[in-house]
């Protein structure tokens, strides 16, 4: 007796017939754009490092997110660049920092139409570039930073933020920032929790574009994940759940896919991924050196990412993809 032969190809055949089977959509409604807003600069500077991406002025960061806009992106998140440092990193909660001006003027501009998101951190605000507060031996003082990150919190929902999102890995954070929003009437202020943040070297380029260099060549070692480790990644998620995490994320994405598959039976909760400036880097670098079709590579990478579980991806290519998908 003779069995027919398998033919799987049958299904690749044709464009519609591919489209008609596909396990994964990407839309334009997965995508978050992640943007820097610089203070006293008058005109946008590009970043070398992230080709394409620039340091906003508050006019240029409105422009933006209008064309964004325009393109369906529903989310974007700022960084802040203040024009001074110090240790405590005051420009981060200051009502006239940087990143509340620019919260301010889109919340008045295309607020009802974008999702407002901020990363909440200190690293873009301190002096010796950590993302909390130095003791006076050096180390990241876990709990004092958290009062501050209270603070930020505030200054964030106040200047109008739907969602902010703590990307500092300090234990507690999530639970003293949903504290810190409840008591001051921000019970509507969403967490977007950076819940597996790992220490990756693929961070390189976005510190170019805050201008952060952390003191002394240390490193984050000693509050971001080591890249060895999975099964620490679901405590964090669960830890940041626990204390109120609206939405939870995975940091980076591509080299962290396994991590992404594994929390997402866990969690019933939105899962973002975070698709980092080194990884848009490689890819631009290697476009431009003609050696891969960027755009190509682009869109395979985050189609792995939704793949892989996530829901929603923060990525610099939010404009490129959002372009390639409207056709
Ligand atoms: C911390 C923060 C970092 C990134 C997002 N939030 C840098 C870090 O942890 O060192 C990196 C994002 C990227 O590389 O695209 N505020």
């Amino acid at each position: 007796m003779s069995f027919p032969q398998r033919r799987l190809r049958r299904l690749r055949r044709t464009p519609t017939l591919r489209r008609l089977v596909a396990e994964t959509r990407l839309s334009v409604d997965d995508l978050i754009a992640p943007l820097f807003v610089r203070e006293g600069i008058d005109e946008p500077h590009p970043i070398e490092s992230i080709p394409g991406v620039v340091q906003h002025t508050v006019p240029s960061l409105v422009a933006e997110v209008e064309a964004l806009v325009a393109l369906g992106v529903p989310g974007v998140i700022l960084f802040g660049v203040p024009e001074a440092k110090d240790e405590r990193g005051s420009g981060a909660w200051d009502p006239d920092g940087i990143v509340q001006v620019a919260l301010r003027e889109l919340r008045d501009r295309v607020g009802d139409l974008v999702v407002l998101m901020a990363d909440l951190c200190l690293d873009e605000y301190t002096s010796h570039g950590h993302c909390g507060l130095l003791t006076d031996d050096g180390d990241v003082d876990n709990d004092g930073t958290l009062e501050l990150y209270g603070e930020v919190a505030l200054a964030q929902a106040e200047a109008g933020a739907d969602i902010v999102a703590p990307s500092g890995m300090m234990d507690g954070e999530v639970l003293a920032i949903r504290e810190a929003l409840d008591d001051d009437g921000f019970e509507q202020v969403a967490i977007m929790a950076y819940a597996a943040k790992y220490a990756s070297a693929l961070y390189g380029p976005f510190r170019d574009a805050v201008d952060v260099t952390i003191a002394g060549g240390g490193d984050r070692k000693g509050y971001q994940q080591d890249p060895a480790n999975v099964r620490e990644s679901l405590e964090e998620i669960r830890l940041d759940l626990g204390e109120g995490a609206d939405i939870v994320m995975v940091k980076p994405a591509l080299a962290y896919l396994d991590v992404i598959a594994r929390a997402r039976p866990e969690v019933d909760v939105p899962l973002a991924a975070y698709h980092v400036s080194g990884e848009y880097a490689m890819v631009k670098a290697a476009a431009e050196r003609g050696w891969i079709d960027g755009h190509a590579v682009a869109m395979e990478h985050l189609t792995s990412i939704r793949r892989s579980g996530a829901d929603m991806i923060l990525t610099y290519f939010a404009r490129e993809a959002a372009e390639v998908l409207n056709g």
